[in-house]
């Protein structure tokens, strides 16, 4: 049964009044059979996106996994943004402005620390900076929250891959425990394939909607199948479950980005096992009425 006719089920038991609030841990989307929600970009709704306040913003809310984006600067810093571009999401034009097309790999660290990366979104967030993935994944543990962490444009950052397992493993997310708490993704197979090499303990995911015949070629490095919502339907979804993943576990499906309760009811009917949305707290009203 899934949540909103769990909590239909329950409501008419109980009746509206005895209903209590959902825990945070509940929130997570790790108990019960409602897929899990996570926050994309952070509560990119409510915060800029990619920033702390971002991932912040999900933990007051009650939300333990976030999702973000990394790349790299000119220096070979670990940086959490999603354009390959400074443009759309700091103040990099007024601050460098003969440096166009404002690519992140053609600034240094040190420069982009200079940027302004939340009055784009509004001015209680100016001064927010671009977070380094080491200062990011500081924050993520210090809010006990949970990572879906993506490996954005792999092809600009030869040996991406390998860096950022090492950041990770620097940083102590490797270990048993931290490795239940992440899943790396991406929308290149490649780089996917060099993450599961690399580390093959770890929890992966394909970004994308790959034809049903291919599927038991991704099954030998990812454990999960993550498409765009508007690709899929149940049929979609029970063939990617057939399969099962690297891991012996059969392959999961997150789908993205769900921002409404229409579709966040939709996708949880076809079966999906994870909702990627800007508004958590919108999915998760959605399937179980709270
Ligand atoms: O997590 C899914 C989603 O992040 C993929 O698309 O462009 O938002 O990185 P994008
Ligand atoms: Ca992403």
């Amino acid at each position: 049964m899934h949540a909103r006719a769990v909590a239909a089920t329950t409501t008419a038991l109980l009746g509206t009044a005895t209903l209590l609030a959902p825990t945070p841990d509940a929130r997570a989307g790790d108990v019960g059979e409602q897929p899990r929600i996570v926050a994309h970009r952070g509560a990119s709704a409510y915060a800029p996106e990619n920033t702390l306040p971002a991932i912040d913003e999900a933990a007051r809310l009650g939300f333990s996994w976030v999702e973000n984006d990394v790349q790299r600067t000119k220096d070979g810093v670990l940086v959490v943004i999603h354009d390959d571009s400074l443009k759309r999401t700091t103040n990099v034009e007024k601050v460098f402005p003969g440096r166009a097309p404002w690519k992140v790999k053609d600034f240094t660290a040190a420069e982009i620390a200079r940027l302004d990366a939340g009055s784009w979104f509004g001015p209680g967030y100016a001064g927010t900076h671009v977070p380094t993935l080491k200062q990011y994944m500081s924050r993520v543990e210090s809010n006990h929250e949970k990572l879906l962490l993506e490996i954005k444009n792999p092809e600009l950052y030869p040996g991406i891959e390998h860096q950022t397992l090492g950041l990770l493993g620097n940083e102590g997310w490797l270990d048993r425990p931290h490795l239940g708490r992440l899943i790396v993704q991406s929308f290149s197979a490649d780089s996917l394939r060099i993450v599961h090499d690399l580390k093959p303990g770890l929890t992966t995911g394909f970004l994308g909607t790959p034809p049903p015949r291919d599927l038991y070629r991704y099954a030998r490095f990812t454990d999960l199948i993550n498409p765009s919502y508007g690709t899929i339907s149940g049929s979609y979804v029970a063939t990617v479950h057939a399969f099962h993943g690297p891991h012996g576990r059969r392959l999961g499906v997150y789908t993205w980005t769900v921002n409404d309760a229409a579709t966040a009811w939709t996708v949880t009917r076809y079966g999906v096992d994870g909702v990627i949305t800007n508004k958590p707290d919108v999915v998760w009203a959605a399937l179980t009425g709270y």
